[in-house]
């Protein structure tokens, strides 16, 4: 059959703006006329000239509309001049398997149909996501672009008529303008599972996880959620590491997450922290739909906090073999992580930066190796083997400090502490508020915490005082390239290294979702309780807000 590339008339959708991470919408949204397509020949135009005998990775967790949406992908790619495409079978790829994929085939990049950790399902959120050629989403510059081109977009091109079954791994070949196309339905885990063998010592993790070395199994509870990666946890964690069946739940990725909000936190992860909380487990983890985000608990449900979770993995990165080999580099995180892998950091003379959030800004300073662990407070941890964050990656890195150690997550924890004195974290999100008191809180918040006079005010609740040090609408200037971003959220820093943070979330669909953060710093006091040791802190917090009064909420949707 002759494959012809038609060229189909459009006209723009207001608000194809990608947020902090892609284009995230309801599908319904994704699923109007031309809207998908609008935005995927956006994303091709903006690689300019470079498409044209391009490779391209393209997958997706699975939700509802993703292998859909990748088959469209398939047939605008082919008209619009691509040359490879390396598709997941049935569409499936975890968002780190994406960025793997691209960096391993040099491909120019990939685009990765997800909405994280959003419901999914016909009535919940689809999403589209661009990575470049390092296999990390694409920077700020490039999304603007992709944004002006969809204000201005007349026709988009595409070979309606190619015939393609992504259900089947095998190499497809197509003839179009005299050019070959190729579309590789690839095995979805195989090259992530092979990358991971090369990162961490599974010899010892087996022997480790089996109880070959220790006399007894490893008790484990992974939680897949219903999402992405349930195929990848049944491969690296039963067959290659050896755990036993029921070590491993919800590892069919289903469209809808099978109604679970596969958002791996202590809200959303319920079933997992009640089980290992009534069950004597060593370590539960859970991940969001697209495989990037972990959470992990000890037994009892003992909560390790992302940014703890960074820090305990940066001081033991040495027992991973993958950083015997290429060294260790600096250290980041996001503004809005507590700030406990600075002190290891500082301890270990390395590197720390504190970018803004997204894991978009880590990857400029990996490319130039600066930086080679990184996470945020959202459950994001992860390393240069990628430009993702990465959660199985995170898990693993947890097994390999278990087996050095021999200590219990509790333990290992505790031993930190002691070390480097603990950083309180909480965060608390408003979701679904109406957009606009938002705007007016922080424009109004920001008014109040730059005027010269709030430095030095001392706020007190009970016992505790803190006086204001810095107070500023965070901006950073890109060590590498000297971009800058500005606004990326409300700081305020107190005299003892205590911190509130407030910010508009960038990845919701609709409304505004304010979230706020506080980071409070105790050299000694380390055994105390979260919710009780930061409750002055929140109170500060709701005060210069004024949150209740523009919001009309009283207790946030979740709190972490
Ligand atoms: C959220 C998290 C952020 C993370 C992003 C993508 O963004 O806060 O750390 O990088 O999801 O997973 P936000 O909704 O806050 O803009
Ligand atoms: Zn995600």
């Amino acid at each position: 059959m002759t494959l012809n590339i038609q060229t189909v008339i459009t006209t723009p959708y207001e608000g194809q703006k990608p947020g902090t991470s892609g284009l995230r919408k309801k599908v319904k949204v994704f699923t109007q006329t031309n809207y998908t397509e609008n935005f995927v020949q956006c994303i091709l135009d903006a690689n300019g000239a470079a498409l044209n005998g391009s490779t391209l990775v393209v997958g997706g967790d699975g939700r509802f509309y993703c292998k859909d949406a990748a088959e469209l992908i398939i047939r605008m790619c082919a008209a619009n001049g691509v040359s490879k495409l390396l598709v997941g079978q049935n569409g499936i790829l975890s968002t780190p398997a994406v960025s793997s994929l691209i960096r391993h085939n040099k491909a120019l990049g990939g685009i990765v149909l997800t909405a994280s950790h959003n419901p999914g399902g016909p009535d919940n959120d689809f999403g589209i996501k661009f990575n470049c050629e390092n296999g990390g989403p694409a920077p700020d510059a490039f999304t603007n672009n992709i944004y002006q081109l969809s204000t201005a977009i007349k026709d988009y091109k595409i070979i309606k008529e190619l015939q393609i079954d992504i259900s089947n791994i095998g190499v497809n070949n197509y003839t179009i303008g005299g050019k070959t196309f190729v579309v590789e339905v690839i095995d979805s885990v195989a090259n992530y599972v092979r990358h991971m063998k090369e990162i961490f010592d599974f010899a010892k993790l087996r022997e480790y996880v089996s109880g070959k070395s220790t006399g007894k199994p490893l008790k484990m509870r992974i939680d897949s959620m219903n999402g992405v990666t349930g195929a990848y946890v049944r491969e690296i964690f039963l067959n290659s590491l050896g755990a036993a069946e029921n070590c491993v739940v919800h590892t069919i990725p289903l469209p809808d997450f099978g109604g679970l909000h596969p958002d791996p936190n202590l809200t959303y992860a319920k079933d997992l922290v009640e089980t290992v909380a009534n069950g004597d487990y060593d370590i539960g983890a859970a991940f969001d739909g697209d495989g990037d985000r972990n959470m992990i608990i000890g037994s009892k449900a003992f909560f390790v906090t992302p940014s703890d979770s960074l820090a305990v993995i940066a001081h033991y990165l040495n027992c991973i073999p993958y950083f015997q080999k290429n060294g260790i580099q600096g250290f980041a995180r996001s503004m809005p992580t507590a700030s406990a892998v600075d002190l290891v950091g500082k301890k270990l003379g390395k590197e720390v930066f504190e970018v803004p959030t997204g894991w978009k800004y880590f990857g400029n300073l990996m490319d130039a190796g600066r930086l080679c662990l990184c996470g945020e407070e959202s459950f994001g941890t992860g390393s240069n083997h990628i430009r993702e964050k990465d959660g199985i990656w995170a898990v693993l890195a947890w097994l390999s400090v278990m087996q050095h150690t021999g200590k219990s997550i509790e333990d290992i924890l505790k031993n930190h502490w002691s070390i480097y004195g603990r950083n309180y974290f909480t965060r608390y999100d408003y979701e679904e508020c109406e957009l606009e008191p938002c705007n007016e809180m922080m424009s109004t918040m920001e008014k109040n915490i730059t005027i010269a006079s709030f430095i030095g005010k001392v706020y007190t609740r009970g016992d505790k005082s803190y006086k204001v040090k810095v107070a500023d609408n965070f901006s950073y200037t890109d060590p590498v390239d000297k971009s800058i971003a500005n606004k990326q959220g409300l700081r305020i820093v107190f005299e003892d290294g205590s911190r509130i943070v407030m910010r508009l979330s960038g990845t919701g669909s609709s409304g505004a979702t304010v979230r706020l953060y506080i980071d409070s710093y105790e050299r000694d006091n380390v055994l105390g309780k979260a919710s009780e040791m930061l409750k002055p802190l929140i109170d500060i917090a709701l005060e210069i807000s004024e949150l209740p009064k523009f919001t009309g909420r009283n207790a946030p949707t979740v709190i972490t």
